[in-house]
């Protein structure tokens, strides 16, 4: 029993060791192999500071499991210190009242002269931060087995044609082509990426960030919906409900040669000791070579009923944007740093390439928020947009023209 314990100490004592050692919770999904493994590192951190961690973990990849826990968390008055919140939806959250600024940390730490401004402003609400970004992932890459395709003589795809080719020669070849999981959020990051190669980023823009009627219902669309579903026959029978860390692990086991996902699938690779360039192949998405599509991880701070924990929310923000932390962070997890000017010296040629392909992509005007990962709208058009896509590819009967005319009524959801 601790209260014997405690009665002993004095109030001072008390005061002393509360002051320091805050338990704070914090909301995430991140746990498959190489998101545990990159969580790890900051409860390690917050360890680190005198914390106590208090993990709040909700299975569930993409976040939608994590969201709907937090909401009732929230509304029963409950919230923890902090969340994996991101994109616009952190307006949504800030609308509610709900959040805690944290501008002191960002202003003592400089945050604004260390991160990008298409970063800060979504951390900020009503002009104060209440988030702390600590990545940049990018959503428009393949993942290949190259053993997988020298076995079927195929080549890596540049562009869409070339990944028919590929999927064709690996078919004929006996060997699985695509490792795909069926499920809402998983369709829509393939969709999207797929939608990018067939028409370029300034329809991407169009369609996904401004929502353009005319460009949703374009025959551009018509073609990105028609190649998408073209992939289905690539695909397995066990595809449906399938989670993406598993879909990963067919490519890793050598099961199929390649799975459309965001690099924190190389955290699963990475975690399974595999070689990038040797054992597995990052490239961009076909046809995405010169684009971006980004997805921000961040944590967003909550309104707390005592100074304790305000303290340890104060400390894990400021850990949070770190160099240190950063960069352990995001070695496990697959994506670079969102803290810019960090050497990347310790990262793989993946990591590399990305951080690269940011700039470049940010100087050439091509970054383009990823929709299907909370990036571009609000959650409410992201989950109508969800359903008509999945709808789409789970529904041989329905064609492209319809589910144009149905994305396009799900882009007016409030
Ligand atoms: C994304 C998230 C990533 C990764 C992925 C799969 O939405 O930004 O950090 O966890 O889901 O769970």
């Amino acid at each position: 029993m601790a209260y014997p314990k405690l009665a002993a100490l004095s109030a001072g004592m008390l005061l002393a060791f509360s002051a320091q050692a805050a338990e704070v919770e914090v909301l995430h999904w991140w746990t498959s192999g190489g998101e545990a493994k990159a969580a790890g590192e900051l409860k390690k951190t917050m360890e680190g500071k005198g914390h106590k961690w208090k993990d709040f973990a909700v299975a569930g990849g993409g976040g939608e499991n994590a969201m709907t826990a937090l909401k009732t968390r929230v509304v029963s008055g409950n919230p923890p210190a902090a969340a994996q919140i991101k994109g616009p939806a952190i307006q949504e959250w800030g609308a509610e009242g709900v959040l805690a600024s944290i501008d002191d940390v960002a202003k003592k730490d400089k945050w604004d002269t260390l991160l990008p401004p298409v970063v800060a402003n979504v951390m900020k609400y009503k002009g104060q931060y209440v988030a702390a970004p600590v990545n940049v992932h990018r959503v428009n890459w393949l993942w290949v087995n190259p053993t997988l395709l020298k076995k079927a003589n195929a080549k890596v795809p540049g562009t869409i044609d070339e990944l028919f080719v590929t999927m064709e020669a690996l078919k004929k070849a006996g060997i699985q082509p695509l490792a795909y999981g069926g499920q809402p959020w998983q369709d829509s990051t393939v969709f999207e990426s797929i939608a990018l190669g067939v028409g370029g980023a300034d329809f991407y823009q169009k369609a996904f960030v401004k929502l353009d009627q005319a460009t949703i219902k374009s025959p551009t669309m018509l073609k990105a919906l028609d190649t998408y579903k073209k992939l289905k026959p690539y695909t397995d029978k066990n595809a449906p409900g399938r989670e993406w860390n598993l879909a990963t692990a067919m490519v890793i086991n050598g099961k199929a040669a390649m799975q459309f996902m965001g690099d924190w699938a190389k955290g699963e690779f990475l975690a399974a000791g595999k070689v990038p360039g040797k054992d597995f192949l990052c490239v961009a998405a076909p046809g995405t070579a010169k684009d971006f599509t980004f997805n921000i991880d961040s944590f967003v701070f909550f309104k707390q009923p005592n100074k304790d924990a305000v303290k340890g929310q104060q400390d894990l923000a400021t850990a949070l944007m770190s160099p240190s932390f950063q960069e352990s962070f995001n070695l496990n997890k697959g994506s670079i740093p969102a803290r810019t000017g960090l050497d990347m010296s310790k990262f793989d040629e993946c990591g590399k390439k990305s951080s690269e392909d940011f700039k470049a992509a940010a100087a050439g005007n091509t970054l383009a928020p990823s929709w299907a990962h909370g990036m571009a709208m609000s959650s409410a058009t992201q989950g109508a947009m969800f359903d008509v896509i999945s709808q789409f590819w789970n529904d041989d009967k329905m064609t492209a023209q319809q589910a144009a005319d149905k994305l396009a009524t799900a882009a007016k959801t409030k």
